[in-house]
């Protein structure tokens, strides 16, 4: 491990803090709030955020492809959309990184097309030195400087490291490893 970027001691204080304030933010609105995870990288993060969550809400995943290995690719293709209706409801996205914003541009047009009432963003990480498209962050877990590389916490590297529970920067030997490891099978 090169870094520890957050402890899953502090992932939890984020994910209740986050709870609390979407929970006295959606208070009012009419109709139930879809909650929507942003597969397969905010798996992790959307179980524990909804279950500080004090409301009834409906759940959704959404499942999209940005990312080769460690970079984007700048263009994003839907794989699995929501199956909910979204049409007049608040639409709260959940994502794990905001990174160039691609991913998140796309999702929140893509929202909006659906006819939502409103859409909400919450991810639990903000790098937002790496922004190539501007995109409006509601809530987030922990703003990031530069563009370090992420694994734990349902961030992969080529599928891999999602069961840890923390997030951190591998150093070059470990992705060498998994590299290897994945040679192999
Ligand atoms: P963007 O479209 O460039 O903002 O990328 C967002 C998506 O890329 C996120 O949903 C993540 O799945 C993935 N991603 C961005 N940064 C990292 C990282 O550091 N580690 C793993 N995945 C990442
Ligand atoms: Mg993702």
């Amino acid at each position: 491990m090169e870094e520890l970027v957050m402890s899953n001691r502090e992932i939890l204080d984020a994910c209740e803090r986050i709870g609390a304030d979407l929970t006295n933010r959606l208070k009012g609105v009419s109709g139930i709030p879809l909650f929507v995870c942003v597969m397969k990288g905010a798996i992790n993060f959307m179980v524990d955020l909804m279950q500080n969550v004090d409301m009834d809400i409906l759940t959704d995943y959404i499942q999209i492809r940005s990312f080769e290995g460690m970079e984007s690719t700048g263009k994003v293709t839907l794989i699995k959309d929501a199956s909910h209706r979204v049409k007049d409801r608040t639409v709260v996205i959940v994502e794990d990184v905001v990174d160039t914003g691609i991913s998140m541009d796309f999702l929140t047009k893509h929202f909006q097309e659906l006819g939502a009432k409103e859409v909400i963003v919450v991810a639990l990480f903000d790098k937002k030195d790496a922004r190539k498209v501007p995109v409006k962050i509601d809530y987030v877990g922990k703003v990031l400087e530069g563009s370090k590389f992420l694994v734990g916490y349902g961030l992969d590297y080529r599928g891999l490291m999602r069961n840890v529970p923390f997030v951190y920067v591998p150093t070059k030997d470990e992705v060498a490893e998994w590299d290897a490891l994945l040679e192999k099978r």
